[in-house]
């Protein structure tokens, strides 16, 4: 992990208050992977904001250009979104424990819904590089909300919008049941806790591995204030989701 200077390249609309920006990556820093996060210090005319984390959404490594998609939810990405491309990101990361990609041979399903939809576009796209055949259900209140995404050709895309005004009717919980996936598989979940908690009830009643990100409030993000704390099953009984996270096993989280 590493502060540095990062250039902003491109930032665009792709849905109603949601936003992707792609910016430079320090030549030697790590390659970051799918699920790691990191944070912008965002600063307006006034004071410094704290640091905001966000989710990778994309990285290329021949460009050395490395992408986040967010949601406009609060002043400082409020402020994030008035960029413009030249200006210069204060960044800090990658950091934490990304996603493992699955066992050979099984199906990569990935469930995505609002602000969790940048870490699985990534990991789709990724786990294709790979050989996997990823299918990735994608989350929307309604069509207005429903982003412009770039995925490879290997990954199979459905989207599902609340009131039925793009792709599926319901939610990508609702669909799975609907349409239940062939073979082995293995789930990925983002988003809302009650979409990462009922994709873990899928999973297991079919005995497939799951893998969630947790997105709790952080404040320091290095482990030392206590506030993005999370229950598990295991001997740690609680974790800090900016240090030992964000992606569990979701077996291993304490759903209440
Ligand atoms: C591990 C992690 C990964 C994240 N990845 C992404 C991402 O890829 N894309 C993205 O758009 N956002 C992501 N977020 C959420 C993002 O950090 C917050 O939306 C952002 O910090 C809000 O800052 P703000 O100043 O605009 O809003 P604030 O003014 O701080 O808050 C505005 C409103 O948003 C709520 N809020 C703020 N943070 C969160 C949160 N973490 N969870 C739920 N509600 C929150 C506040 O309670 C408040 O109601 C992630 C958060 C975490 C912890
Ligand atoms: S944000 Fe402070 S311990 Fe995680």
């Amino acid at each position: 992990m590493k502060q540095f200077p990062a250039t902003l390249l491109r930032l665009e609309k792709i849905a109603l208050d949601y936003y992707e920006a792609r910016f430079t990556w320090p030549r030697d820093l790590r390659v970051p992977l799918p699920g790691q996060i990191l944070s912008l210090r965002i600063e307006d005319s006034t004071a410094p904001l704290l640091r905001r984390p966000f989710a990778l959404s994309s990285f290329d490594k021949e460009k050395l250009e490395a992408g986040i998609i967010f949601q406009k939810r609060g002043h400082g990405t409020e402020l994030l979104a008035a960029h413009k491309p030249g200006e210069i990101l204060d960044v800090l990361g990658p950091r934490g424990f990304g996603f493992t990609p699955p066992k050979p041979g099984s199906r990569p399903i990935l469930v995505a819904g609002g602000v969790g939809t940048g870490p699985l576009v990534f990991l789709a796209n990724y786990l294709a590089a790979k050989g996997f055949k990823p299918l990735i259900v994608l989350g929307f209140r309604n069509h207005s909300f429903v982003p412009e995404l770039e995925f490879t050709a290997e990954v199979e895309v459905v989207y599902t919008t609340d009131d039925g005004s793009f792709g599926y009717r319901g939610n990508p919980l609702m669909y799975l049941r609907d349409n239940p996936p062939l073979g082995d598989a293995a789930y990925y979940a983002c988003g809302p806790h009650v979409l990462l908690e009922a994709t873990h009830v899928l999973a297991l009643e079919t005995n497939s591995p799951c893998q969630v990100s947790l997105e709790e409030v952080m404040a320091c993000m290095v482990g030392a204030c206590m506030g993005c704390t999370c229950e598990t099953n295991d001997h740690r009984k609680i974790v800090r989701v900016c240090t030992e996270g964000p992606v569990f096993d979701s077996r291993v989280v304490k759903w209440n």
